[in-house]
């Protein structure tokens, strides 16, 4: 997965194209390049890491027709060779692609050049078109035509002021704004800036300049095509290469939570902190994973404003005798904001008289309106059955909240929003991880929430009969169930639990369980395997260690023939009580 944005204007482009990659960092974060024309000249500036290295690299750089890309690697190691744009040998011709070209090795036989600066695939599509006859979008057509596999491309010619575009498989799609025209990968990029795009089909091609488009078909013959206009779109949504929607909105995560950091940092007003601080406690009502979320959600109150703070299960809320009070703020949370247990607790709430509070993900709910506050998340529409970015989108809204009730800066979260990327689980762990039908997850205070969430995603979408533990509740029966065919993931996240921890993995060892660590520390304690996670403050973790264990089950569903997406039994919004 890989993402492209190319445009070409008559101002300066660099800034653009920077800007559009970074918005595609979600594609992949290997490395990325641009390049552009200079006196009729291609030149190239790559860059590993992320978009902000390769920014820093083009600080002094101007340039008018620009193709740029950001690379999750598929052919080739990570380094600056394997890195787009590729040229062709003759320094001819630059090209950016998203897919792979499955018959790369038997195109490289066709080719004059036995020469390669890398060990992509891509570099030999970008030889193959330079040695095409005709123009450039006959050598383009004419290569493309013998391509077998995924493309999306954006391609440069040396003395050429047009740039080319071609799709297979892969997404593209093209916009036209005043005295520029831009192409990218995901139409979110053109979010901001443009009212209108094409989105190209399979087996077409695009001319662009900095005044036009034109599209042509898979002969190379001029068509018309209809424009999308914007507004109609939710920019997260359905123009995805990912083959399943659970494994787009995992990689979605950092992206999500910067949406989330910059909206409640900016000038925008959610609500009135006055009115809000004066409750004296806060009562968390939800279904699911969006119940998993208050947990989180009540800890940080509780942690920051020293508030009293309850948590309840929708459908059991509903039977409660509870205790109502006006002191109290009610505050339910869900994704879809249709889930009818929570509606009907929202409800019966509003009948009461009293103050509550929607933290939703869709803007136009029921929920949303039968509330007195609503804090939005900021995840985009999310497809899957499996909540994974409206979960950690939903921690870190309730996170933003309880330290603004606090009074706190929140400008201290930054480096969090632009750090956090989603870890890669590694195939050699899996491998010795799928042999395991019992597995159990335990963690103690925020990492039993983690614990909880871990075990609902392995159970709805790879079917398997797994429990989430408090780490200290395992002596009190469910050690019982340990033996050596058990797998147990450990999550440790708090320093000061992380003895605790230790104990834990000693009891589950001791009868012959075998231990998955899932932690950012070295623990003193033998484990059987490790999942290493990146160090962040204590309170951000739970976004953090949820992210292997949504891969985790993701795998094993994938392993066991299940589509995530579509989990037998159940539904995205579950309307009914
Ligand atoms: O739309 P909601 O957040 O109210 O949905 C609540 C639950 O149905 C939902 O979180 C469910 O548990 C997910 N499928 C879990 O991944």
């Amino acid at each position: 997965m890989c993402g492209i944005c190319a445009g070409i204007s008559k101002e300066n482009m660099i800034d653009e194209i920077v800007g559009g990659l970074k918005k595609l960092e979600y594609r992949g974060y290997d490395s990325s390049g641009v390049a552009y024309i200079e006196n009729g000249k291609i030149k190239v500036v790559k860059s590993v890491g992320q978009i902000k290295n390769l920014e820093k690299k083009l600080a002094k750089t101007c340039a008018n027709i620009v193709i740029g890309h950001t690379r999750w690697a598929t052919h080739g190691v990570v380094s600056e060779s394997n890195s787009h744009p590729h040229i062709s040998q003759d320094g001819k011709v630059a090209i950016v692609h998203n897919g792979i070209i499955e018959n790369y090795e038997k195109l490289k036989t066709t080719l004059k050049t036995k020469e390669f600066y890398s060990q992509t695939d891509t570099e030999v599509l970008a030889n193959v078109i330079s040695q095409m006859p005709g123009d450039n979008l006959q050598k383009i057509v004419s290569a493309c035509r013998e391509v077998v596999g995924s493309f999306a491309l954006a391609v440069m010619f040396e003395n050429c002021k047009d740039i080319f575009l071609a799709k297979r498989n892969s997404p593209l799609a093209v916009a036209i704004g005043d005295g520029e025209v831009l192409a990218s990968s995901d139409i979110s990029v053109f979010a901001e800036k443009f009212e209108f795009c094409y989105i190209l089909d399979d087996d077409e091609f695009a001319r662009i300049n900095s005044k036009n488009v034109v599209f042509f078909d898979k002969n190379g013959k001029k068509i018309e095509k209809n424009r999308v206009f914007l507004k109609n779109f939710d920019f997260y949504s359905d123009f995805s290469d990912e083959k399943y929607f659970m494994l787009k909105e995992v990689k979605e995560q950092p992206m999500a939570i910067r949406k989330t950091f910059f909206e409640y940092t900016s000038d925008k007003k959610f609500f009135d902190l006055q009115q809000l601080k004066a409750f004296k406690s806060f009562h968390f009502i939800a279904c699911g994973t969006a119940y998993h979320s208050c947990l989180m959600g009540a800890r940080y109150i509780r942690h920051f404003c020293k508030k009293e703070t309850h948590v309840s299960l929708a459908s059991e809320f509903k039977y409660d005798e509870n205790v109502l009070s006006k002191k109290c703020l009610y505050i339910f949370v869900s994704q879809s904001g249709e889930t009818a247990d929570t509606i009907a607790c929202a409800k019966m709430i509003k009948e009461k008289g009293l103050m509550s509070m929607g933290i939703t993900n869709v803007s136009y709910c029921t929920l949303n309106n039968l509330v007195d506050f609503v804090l939005p998340t900021f995840a985009g529409r999310e497809v899957a059955v499996a909540s994974t970015k409206a979960y950690t989108c939903q921690l870190f809204t309730m996170l933003l909240f309880a330290l603004m009730l606090a009074g706190k800066d929140l400008e201290t979260l930054k480096s969090f929003v632009l750090d956090f990327n989603v870890c890669d689980l590694g195939s050699d762990i899996l491998q010795s991880l799928f042999k395991f039908k019992k597995i159990f997850f335990v963690g103690r205070e925020q990492d039993y929430v983690t614990s909880l969430e871990g075990a609902l995603k392995l159970k709805e979408i790879a079917y398997l009969n797994c429990l989430g533990i408090a780490g200290g509740e395992l002596k009190h029966g469910t050690l019982a169930l340990v033996d050596d065919e058990t797998l147990v993931i450990a999550i440790s996240t708090q320093t000061g639990l992380k003895e605790k921890m230790e104990n834990v993995i000693e009891e589950i060892r001791a009868r012959g369980g075998k231990v998955l660590l899932v932690s950012q520390f070295e623990h003193n304690t033998k484990v059987d395997y490790k999942i290493v996670l990146p160090v962040h403050e204590e309170c951000l973790m739970p976004i953090v260690s949820v992210v292997p264990l949504q891969l985790l089950a993701l795998e094993f569903c994938v392993r066991l023939g299940f589509n995530p997406d579509k989990p037998r039994n159940l539904a995205k919004s579950v309307t009914v009580e």
